[in-house]
């Protein structure tokens, strides 16, 4: 599909669908909307007038225009109140166009906003990244897929001079997400610990990352005893992944980010029950985020090291298996008691923050579906963020602006972690009841030293049970522009 600036505006324009933006309650046809409006016979305020459109950003109004007109269809936009603009306005909006011509079988897409005084390349990226991430549909598993692949040929976003530097960011950045999309949307019966570091290779090969596997026997002997207490209870092995991205110039900073790959949790010997298990393929979607930032990172090439790091396994129930009770060490020296098999993320993120710590990074952020009181605490659209270091935690919610994915700081409230001494070991795995989500954070916090390090809890926002603006049900691939942004803003 074809993605492009004009700069002329819509008067012109001929296609199959044009999409006119409108900003709340400001819907008078002036300029260049006006003069179409002449041209067409005064169609447009028809429209607005018979749909009582207002510019309130939901469903678009849509007419046909008669067999004559150089323009077939022609859909209203709503953005919103123009005093609260932001980039995700015109993300939103151009997912919402994108969606329209998909369901009125268009080959051709006109897009016309009003502009305020975002960077162009700014602004074509957030339309670039809404219309392409609305038009990703994941087929791989429909035998005969109802829902067709979309016909648009052309996109044209209208009115804008350059910007191609725009499109041409988002479209690599797109290409990570839907990387990470596929990732967590496929079961867990096809990605394995072995499927994950396969992708790894596999992007190593393509952008010429360096790539080190690590196989159970590495890690034993590097006394990742954490990791390894949660791989005992499942017949497929674990790998523990290690990507690096060496830019070309003398790298800016060197960082690290952490993905938790736990390729299904079924809880162990705390086993999950129904409503809490049927989604368990996601629990690897922080180590999707960071495949597909490396995906972004390869095209991209900024001038910035970074460590992709996942220890990947499965958290299931054999004879081997974790029981409750069991005390770990990990590769710190640190023992675990290991009271909740369930709580088995941060035992595996416990051995990959010690190892990435020992790159000597100036900072490091993990990624991971950590725990469902994260989702009570802040719902499904928000991930938490805990951080070790203010300017770290201040640059996440810089990147997170940008890209529109909605994260918010919580507290490393250090009273809290008495509820995870252990009368027999240096801690327990989990805690009580409340504040599960801090008290999954602070656990983590026994595995950083002295390195800036911040944590994400992407438990909600990786999955969507109804889709949202611009996902589909199901995985939306959460994690990934705003790990790439975060590197880029360095
Ligand atoms: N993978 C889950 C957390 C999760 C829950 C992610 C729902 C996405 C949706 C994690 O391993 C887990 O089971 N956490 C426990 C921790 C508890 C035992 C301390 C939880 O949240 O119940
Ligand atoms: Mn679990
Ligand atoms: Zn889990």
């Amino acid at each position: 599909m074809e993605l492009l600036t004009v700069t002329t505006g819509c008067q012109d324009w001929a296609g199959d669908l044009l999409c006119i933006g409108f900003w709340q309650d400001q819907v008078e046809l002036t300029g260049e909307v006006a003069a179409l409006d002449a041209r067409l016979g005064g169609a447009i305020q028809e429209l607005i007038n018979e749909t009582e459109f207002k510019g309130k950003p939901n469903s678009p109004s849509v007419t046909r225009l008669g067999s004559g007109s150089p323009v077939k269809k022609v859909a209203l936009l709503g953005l919103g109140t123009a005093a609260k603009a932001t980039l995700e306005s015109y993300r939103k909006a151009a997912a919402t166009a994108a969606k329209t011509a998909k369901q009125n079988k268009a080959h051709t897409l006109g897009l016309f906003l009003p502009l305020t005084d975002q960077p162009t390349d700014a602004l074509t990226a957030a339309l670039s990244e809404g219309i392409l991430l609305a038009l990703h549909q994941d087929n791989r598993f429909k035998s005969d897929p109802e829902d067709k692949p979309p016909v648009l040929e052309k996109v044209e976003l209208l009115g804008i001079e350059g910007g191609n530097a725009g499109i041409e960011q988002a479209q690599k950045i797109v290409s990570g997400v839907i990387l990470a999309r596929e990732l967590v949307a496929a079961p867990a019966s096809l990605v394995t610990p072995t499927t994950l570091a396969e992708t790894a290779l596999s992007l190593a090969q393509t952008y010429g990352f360096n790539v080190t596997i690590l196989e159970r026997e590495d890690c034993e002997r590097l006394g990742m005893g954490a990791f390894l207490g949660v791989a005992k209870g499942s017949d497929t092995p674990p790998k523990f992944i290690h990507l690096t991205y060496t830019p070309a110039v003398t790298p800016k900073k060197r960082l690290a980010v952490i993905g938790k790959g736990v390729t299904f949790d079924s809880g162990g010997l705390n086993l999950k029950t129904q409503g809490g298990i049927e989604t368990m393929k996601m629990d690897m979607a922080g180590a999707a985020a960071v495949l597909g930032c490396f995906k972004a990172l390869g095209q991209i090439q900024p001038p910035v090291l970074v460590h992709g790091i996942i220890a990947a396994t499965e958290n299931m129930i054999n004879g081997h298996a974790l029981h409750p009770g069991d005390i770990l060490t990990a590769s710190n020296g640190k023992t675990i008691e290991v009271n909740n098999t369930d709580a088995e993320g941060r035992l595996t993120l416990a051995d990959a923050l010690v190892y990435a710590e020992k790159l000597e990074v100036d900072a490091m952020v993990d990624l991971a579906t950590l725990t469902g009181a994260c989702i009570v605490a802040l719902g499904d659209d928000i991930a938490g963020l805990w951080s070790s270091q203010d300017e770290l935690a201040e640059s996440l919610l810089q990147a997170a602006a940008v890209t529109g994915e909605k994260i918010w700081r919580m507290p490393l409230e250090e009273k809290y972690f008495e509820g995870m001494k252990s009368p027999i070991a240096d801690m327990k795995n989990a805690g009580g009841r409340s504040a599960g989500s801090i008290t999954g954070a602070l656990f983590l916090q026994q595995y950083v030293q002295k390195t800036p390090w911040a944590h994400l809890d992407v438990a909600g926002p990786v999955w969507s049970e109804k889709g949202n603006a611009y996902a589909g049900a199901g995985a939306t691939g959460f994690g990934v522009r705003l790990l790439v942004q975060w590197i880029l803003s360095q």
